[in-house]
């Protein structure tokens, strides 16, 4: 059993202000560079960075599912400005855009080069993550995810130097995110942790750290998408919950719902958590026959009572459903994603670097089965 997981991480309401001090003290960076996009300018969120590093350059180009396109053009200009650190600030598309922009900044060429582990031939510059919302997880992994528009494609480029050195998690960071927002991110950390805790890779330390995740997220994320600004507790819960999946999955792994998220992501540019999050009810009702017990010990931290193992995985699968219905989520329909792309859709799930992990062997066919299951439960 491996786990590594070298980012250090400061946590806690206010811990933004540390920023300057981590910056020059920690990090003995006296050239940063800002990786954000312009939802963070507008919320007025990169303004509180700004007294802290006056004069820092900022690269606000950063998409949702960021584009390939979009990261080569960050990285040259990380190399005109020569930057000895990359502060990411931004939901999960701004910190995996910044962990590529670290690594273009010190290696030649296109992102696309580097597709895979361990592609990067010099160590990335050093990443400080600050996360904007509750469900990336990317502060503390190794894998950044960028959508080749050409291919439609996610790559992942990943390697044990891509690790942000930092994690600044300050819930109160979270204050101003929109509801339909903490209902996205929020259920993709849902499902980092379901996935985490039920895949084959899964270790007793990532199960530790799912099964907290998991106490925290269901016992927050109602209360935070109804009045966040209002609930310190609840957005506390929800941020700690989200980092803990974070080191959850990325020791273990995702499994289908993320091969079906990915897929649909990068054909229909759909928000990776909203997709997670139609997925997740529907693969857990196929993996249920490899991971009812453990699905049974998430009903339990989850408060759920029931008579039996199988009665407990049901009730869950049928809480989760309640829970994505409470926070809006649109149903597989909602998406508009039609008939015809669905074997399209399914072979790309099972052609995803995760579907081995799944808990339960998931073929091409048995992914149309699951699309076709989502499809017609609205029906
Ligand atoms: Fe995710």
């Amino acid at each position: 059993m491996l786990y590594h997981m070298p980012t250090a991480i400061t946590f806690g309401a206010g811990a933004l202000s540390e920023l300057g001090g981590l910056t020059r003290d920690r990090l003995r960076s006296v050239r940063p560079l800002l990786v954000t996009d312009k939802g963070i300018i507008r919320a007025g969120i990169a303004e509180k960075v700004r007294p802290q590093l006056p004069a820092i350059p900022a690269f606000d180009e950063v998409e949702q599912n960021p584009k390939h396109t979009t990261v080569d053009r960050g990285g040259e200009i990380a190399r005109e400005l020569e930057p000895d650190l990359v502060i990411g600030l931004g939901g999960g598309s701004v910190l995996d855009a910044a962990k590529a922009i670290a690594l273009l900044a010190t290696n030649p060429g296109r992102i696309e080069d580097y597709e895979g582990r361990e592609k990067y031939k010099v160590a990335p510059l050093p990443v400080l993550a600050i996360p904007t919302t509750c469900g990336t997880g990317s502060e503390v992994t190794w894998v950044s995810v960028i959508t080749h528009t050409g291919r439609q494609f996610k790559m992942s480029i990943k390697g044990p130097l891509m690790y942000p050195a930092v994690a600044l998690v300050d819930p109160d960071l979270l204050m101003t995110l929109p509801p339909h927002l903490v209902a996205s991110t929020g259920l993709d950390a849902l499902t980092h942790a379901v996935e985490a805790f039920t895949v084959k890779p899964a270790s007793v330390i990532t199960d530790t750290l799912a099964l907290e995740s998991l106490r925290l997220i269901f016992r927050s994320l109602q209360e935070a998408y109804l009045d966040i600004r209002k609930n310190a507790k609840a957005r506390e819960g929800l941020m700690l919950g989200s980092l803990l999946a974070g080191m959850a999955f990325g020791n273990s792994d995702v499994g289908a719902v993320h091969c079906l998220a990915e897929s649909v992501g990068s054909l229909y540019d759909t928000p990776h958590g909203v997709a997670n999050a139609v997925f997740l009810p529907y693969v857990m009702e196929f993996n249920l026959e490899a991971a009812e017990a453990k699905y049974a010990r998430i009903a339990s931290v989850a408060g759920i009572e029931a008579g039996s193992q199988r009665e407990a995985a049901r009730r869950l699968i049928a809480r989760i459903k309640e829970i994505s219905r409470d926070l809006a989520i649109p149903s597989f329909r909602e998406l508009n994603i039609p008939e015809s792309d669905l074997t399209l859709i399914a072979q790309k799930s099972f052609a995803n670097n995760s579907n081995p992990s799944n808990p339960r062997e998931a073929t091409a066919a048995d992914y149309l089965d699951i699309l076709r299951r989502a499809d017609q439960a609205e029906a």
